[in-house]
């Protein structure tokens, strides 16, 4: 009887702890705009600081119809490249990633960018917005070496 009860329970809690992750993701997609990032095309490595875009980093005129503006980032070991931008607040941007080196990690905090910047591979992160004026930090959070934790840039929405 006692045993029927508590599984009773445990069910309820599993089926609670279901929905609370279908609402949270629910919340996370429609809400706070959060999608997969895409892999927006190839380059190889040794050719990323001679190539467009990546040869100019920083804030530029998108070239995507969908956005204000295309962020171009360059990661190597242990910086980023550029590390400090000033944005327009509220402009829709579009970044686009790419590593010189070895895997590193692009999280933008309270934006939806979050996304792995691997050699060889163009990461995109599109509908990026900086609402609020401020600064916004750019961190590695894929550990790529000693001075990993060193690895940041700032955002500046104005
Ligand atoms: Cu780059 Cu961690």
């Amino acid at each position: 009887m006692e045993i029927a009860k508590y599984e009773r329970w445990f069910m309820m809690a599993t089926f609670a702890f279901i929905i609370g992750a279908a609402i949270a993701l629910i919340v996370s997609v429609v809400g706070h705009h959060a999608s997969l990032a895409e892999e927006a095309g190839r380059i190889a490595p040794e050719e990323v600081r001679s190539t467009a875009p990546f040869d100019e980093p920083g804030l530029h005129p998108s070239t995507d119809p969908d956005h204000d503006y295309d962020l171009v980032m360059v990661a190597q070991t242990w910086s980023w490249s550029p590390e400090e931008i000033v944005v327009p607040a509220g402009a829709n941007i579009r970044i686009l990633a790419t590593s010189v080196d070895v895997v590193h990690g692009l999280l933008l905090k309270d934006t939806n960018a979050n996304v792995m910047v691997i050699p060889g591979i163009i990461a995109e992160v599109r509908d990026v917005h900086f609402d609020e004026p401020g600064t916004y930090w750019l961190f590695c959070h894929e550990y790529c070496g000693l001075q990993h934790h060193n690895m940041a840039a700032r955002v500046i929405a104005e």
